[in-house]
């Protein structure tokens, strides 16, 4: 039915690329010439020369309940084609609790990307979310090596299903089961996408143990880390896919939690509300639009002042009180809360390329 099969993936900690190698893999063994490519920052796709029997996939992780922008903006720029079959397979923040897999929730991270491709001319001839292990580690700590195994063994066989479907040519909409929830959350997903992702890069720092070695800078699929002062520096262009955090050498890279909750406070809290209080007199244009002015100084003010926050507390990092402080006041520094990382023999590649 397909003359081959080219997978578009993006991914922070090898999930998404996994989903890929699955999929791709079973394409080869029937005998369908399968490759796959990595979606870049700033990189047309160049489609121009497929032909109609070409079938096309995306692999890529859910980022605060939407497709990772870089993804969207790939799709963006995505040359319009009529009638080209595509899929699309999302991966979720998978948990297991006792013996209960337990899901994530996609929101907008399988409509959006369906919708353009679907302007476009593209055919949406399946979507699916896949339940791998939550890489999340700023929020929790990496789950059991035991747990990540189970969960890997599940998820393969259910893509194994989706791939044996789509291949027979069967359409596959398992993602619009979650629809309502989805867009339910829908006004989280922009949130993020507008505001909230901004600020989570500034949540990184390189402990005492970093050697400089330049690792992170180097593997960010999106440019986000440079060297400042000597030390690595998170940029606004973070799309917090925790590949840095997961993948460093020296496990040197801390989610700063002390100093997020202090920022946040300020920005989000103490600073709108202080001079809001102080602009509002009794009956006064500040007191009967007491909360909207809130809203409005957070969204004017918050992200400046959360990036000149994390400047300060960067340059702060060179004096050992400071930056032990930081340490010290960051979960993530516990042995406990493990990194992630899909396990090696998933990113192997099993296919023809
Ligand atoms: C910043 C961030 C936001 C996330 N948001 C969601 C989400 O909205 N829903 C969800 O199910 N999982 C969410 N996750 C979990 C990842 O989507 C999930 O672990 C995915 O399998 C990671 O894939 P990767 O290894 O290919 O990057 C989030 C993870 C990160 C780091
Ligand atoms: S990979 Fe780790 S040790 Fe190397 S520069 Fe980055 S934070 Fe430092
Ligand atoms: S800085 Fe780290 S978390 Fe942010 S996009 Fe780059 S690799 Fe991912």
């Amino acid at each position: 039915m397909y003359s081959n099969l080219i997978i578009y993936y993006f991914t922070g900690t090898g999930n998404a690329l996994a989903v890929a190698n699955w999929i791709a893999g079973y394409f080869s063994k029937k005998g369908i010439p399968s490759q796959i490519i990595k979606i870049e920052k700033n990189k047309i796709p160049e489609i121009d020369a497929i032909s109609e029997s070409t079938l096309i996939g995306f692999c890529y992780p859910t980022h605060g309940f939407n497709a990772p922008p870089v993804v969207l903006d790939f799709l963006r720029k995505l040359p319009r084609r009529k009638g080209i079959k595509v899929f699309l397979a999302n991966t979720r923040a998978g948990m297991k609790i006792s013996k209960i897999f337990t899901p994530g929730l996609s929101g907008l991270a399988q409509i959006c990307p369906a919708l353009m491709l679907w302007l476009k001319g593209y055919k949406i001839i399946g979507f699916r979310p896949v339940d791998l292990p939550s890489n999340w580690i700023s929020l929790h700590p990496g789950l059991r090596q035991k747990v990540v195994f189970s969960i890997f063994l599940r998820c393969e066989r259910i893509v194994k299903r989706f791939s044996e479907k789509i291949y027979s040519g069967k359409k596959v909409y398992r993602g619009l089961f979650d629809l309502p929830l989805d867009l339910v959350v829908s006004p989280v997903s922009l949130g993020y996408f507008f505001y909230g992702r901004f600020a989570l890069g500034k949540t990184f720092i390189a402990n005492h143990k970093c050697n400089s070695c330049g690792l992170c800078i180097k593997q960010c699929p999106v440019g986000a880390i440079g060297f400042k002062q000597g030390r690595p520096f998170w940029s606004s262009k973070c799309e917090s896919c925790m590949q840095c955090m997961n993948s460093c050498p020296k496990r040197a890279i801390e989610t700063a939690h002390l100093l997020t909750a202090l920022l946040w406070w300020l920005v989000f809290s103490l600073i709108p509300v202080t001079i809001t209080s102080y602009l509002a007199h009794d009956g006064n244009f500040f007191s009967q639009h007491y909360t909207l002015i809130v809203w409005i100084i957070i969204f004017t003010f918050g992200l400046p002042v959360i990036f000149r926050g994390y400047k300060i507390f960067h340059f702060l990092m060179k004096y050992k009180f400071f930056s032990s402080l930081i340490v010290y006041t960051s979960l993530t520094r516990f042995k406990f809360w493990r990194r992630y990382y899909a396990p090696k023999k998933y990113l192997k590649q099993s296919h023809s390329s």
